[in-house]
């Protein structure tokens, strides 16, 4: 398929996602920083962001992830107070194969609020359009929370990997969840 990129502003009706840039590099932290006996679970790299800077030099890589297609990082805010909510992302995008993969946090004072499922519904409803035919969410099988959003958003739990997911603990099952393009697969050939 033809190569895009996602715009750099996607508004929704409570949300809006924003590339992520070093403007956001601080309340993103402050988010980190609330949420991380939480958060440290399931991402590995919360316990590696021990300071600001740390958050700094994500950001960077993340601007070159943006440019090369190797990961479409967001940040979401509320709309209409544009208070920080989390991240959400679009990784192992390949256009050779119509396919890509979300993944999502949010700060502990914003969920179970349907935040994150409107997200994701925004994002995928992007690459749909664009041409992307599957869309994928993959999580630990522990991590209900990621797995009802999952859900909730209307994909179907595919397959369960075995022992496919480091986790201090131990390799853990990774459930794979995933929806199809409603459109004709786009320059097929
Ligand atoms: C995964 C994660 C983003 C889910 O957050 P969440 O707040 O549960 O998800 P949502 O924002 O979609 O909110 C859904 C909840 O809001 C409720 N809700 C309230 N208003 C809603 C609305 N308008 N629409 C949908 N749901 C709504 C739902 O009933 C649901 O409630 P529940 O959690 O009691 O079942 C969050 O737990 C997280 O950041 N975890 C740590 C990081 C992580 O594990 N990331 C995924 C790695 S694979």
């Amino acid at each position: 398929m033809e190569k895009f990129k996602l715009a750099e502003t996607i508004r929704g009706e409570r949300i809006v996602l924003l590339k992520r840039i070093h403007e956001q590099d601080e309340q993103m932290w402050h988010a980190i920083e609330e949420s991380r006996l939480f958060m440290r679970e399931y991402l590995p790299w919360v316990d590696r962001t021990k300071s600001i800077d740390d958050v700094v030099k994500a950001t960077d890589l993340f601007a070159e992830y943006w440019d090369n297609d190797h990961e479409w990082g967001f940040c979401l805010y509320s709309i209409p107070e544009y208070q920080f909510l989390g991240c959400i992302g679009v990784h192992l995008i390949d256009f050779k194969n119509y396919s890509a993969e979300i993944g999502y946090w949010l700060r502990v004072s914003e969920q179970h609020k349907g935040y994150m499922t409107e997200a994701v519904k925004i994002i995928e409803e992007e690459l749909f359009k664009n041409g992307i035919h599957r869309v994928v969410i993959a999580c630990d099988t522990n991590n209900r929370n990621s797995g009802n959003v999952a859900k909730r958003a209307g994909y179907q739990l595919e397959s369960i990997a075995k022992e496919a997911l480091y986790h201090p603990t131990g390799l853990h099952d990774k459930e794979i969840y995933v929806k199809f393009s409603p459109y004709p697969v786009k320059d097929f050939d």
